[in-house]
């Protein structure tokens, strides 16, 4: 099996190690765009036409499947992709706002995701099927893509950001945008117990399972 992982940078690099992990027999192809990473602060347009170009290479490879591991693309793109290419499975990440509803007690939670994630009407309609009567708190993270990509987010801006929205009374913490796996471990560091931070790793490899295998 062959599976392609396409991400804007270095989020894509933790899912694709993941899948690897969990499908040992595949081989698994990523591809990233350095050149125009991040994503998250551009118009809709732009995101798809850079989403198209960089997945050429996996569709050349003829990729069982095609995993948008970005949140952001995926947000802008994947529609216009499945229309594009029909033959070919996509498999696109979203914000975990359902799983974070369910999970929630105070009825509050943290979606950290990109300006554009945050804006498309993709978050717009899962925030309106999944959360109603759940209080949600949306840091600004708007520079923390480009930060991992340069390895220099700062701790304090991190611990910053946790305190704010577990002192704003979120008990979950979605990370909405694969960028911050690289991150999680502070997170969870700083949530110390407040919060239960949550992202896509196990679900993205059961939807790969249930469409692949
Ligand atoms: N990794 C991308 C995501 O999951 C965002 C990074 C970027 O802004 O390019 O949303």
């Amino acid at each position: 099996m062959k599976l392609g992982v396409f991400d804007s940078g270095i989020g894509g690099k933790a899912v694709a190690e993941s899948l690897q992990k969990e499908f040992p027999e595949a081989e698994v192809l990523y591809v990233h765009d350095r050149e125009h990473v991040p994503y998250g602060s551009r118009e809709e347009t732009e995101i798809i036409s850079l989403t198209d170009a960089a997945i050429q290479p996996l569709l050349k490879e003829k990729c069982d499947a095609i995993v948008i591991a970005c949140n952001t693309a995926t947000a802008a793109a994947i529609e216009v992709l499945r229309a594009r290419y029909p033959g070919v499975p996509f498999i696109g990440l979203e914000p975990m706002v359902k799983p974070a509803a369910a999970l929630t007690e105070s009825g509050v939670i943290a979606i950290c995701a990109t300006p554009y994630t945050l804006s498309s009407a993709r978050y717009q309609s899962l925030k309106n099927r999944f959360a109603q009567g759940v209080k949600i708190v949306e840091p600004d993270c708007s520079n923390w893509a480009s930060l991992i990509e340069g390895n220099a987010l700062s701790e304090q801006q991190i611990e910053a950001t946790v305190d704010a929205v577990c002192g704003a009374g979120a008990d979950v913490i979605v990370l909405a945008c694969t960028h911050y796996h690289w991150i999680k471990e502070d997170i969870i560091q700083f949530a110390n117990g407040r919060a239960t931070v949550i992202d896509p790793s196990e679900a993205i490899a059961r939807r790969v399972r249930d469409l692949v295998y």
